[in-house]
């Protein structure tokens, strides 16, 4: 990763390339109440990611986003998080541009609740029709 990658805006959290530590990654998911798995699975799934990007707050990451998949062909944009209470600042935008630029002329994927498509489509992202299926659920 680069971890050059300059920081915008400023006095408010830096954007910056890095993953969460495991308890940074599941405090961050708990805090837009999401589960998430044992300690282990956290720390591989964490460690196959393609590339994360952070929001660094004072006191720790208050945001994050990371991109998986086969770096190639597919990749897919997942766990795109900004504290409640550092909404509005940016920071998705920033994270989310961040992953799109690493991955340059690749395509980028990612599955949206519908509540936030409208802040992925102010991104560039376009609704697909195809439908998400799985066979077991996170949890
Ligand atoms: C979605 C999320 C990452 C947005 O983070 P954020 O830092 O508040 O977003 P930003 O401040 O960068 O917003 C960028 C733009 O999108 C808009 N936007 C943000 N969230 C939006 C939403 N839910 N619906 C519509 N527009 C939204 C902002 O108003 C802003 O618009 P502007 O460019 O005209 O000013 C954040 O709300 C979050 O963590 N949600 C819970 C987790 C989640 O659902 N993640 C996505 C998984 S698919």
């Amino acid at each position: 990763m680069d971890p050059s990658y300059p920081a915008g805006g400023a006095g408010g959290p830096a954007v910056e390339d890095g993953l969460p530590t495991v308890t940074e990654y599941r405090a961050l998911r708990a805090a837009v109440g999401w589960p998430s798995p044992d300690d282990d699975v956290c720390r591989a799934a964490l460690d196959g990611s393609v590339h994360g990007v952070l929001a660094r707050g004072e006191s720790g990451p208050v945001g994050m986003a990371r991109l998986v998949g086969d770096g190639a062909m597919y990749l897919l944009i997942v766990d795109v998080v900004v504290h409640p209470d550092h909404r509005g600042a940016g920071l998705g935008r920033r994270m989310v541009e961040r992953l799109v630029q690493v991955a340059g002329a690749r395509r980028v994927q990612l599955v949206a609740a519908a509540e936030v498509v409208p802040f992925y489509q102010r991104l560039g992202f376009t609704c697909e029709p195809s439908r998400l299926m799985a066979y077991r659920t996170l949890g």
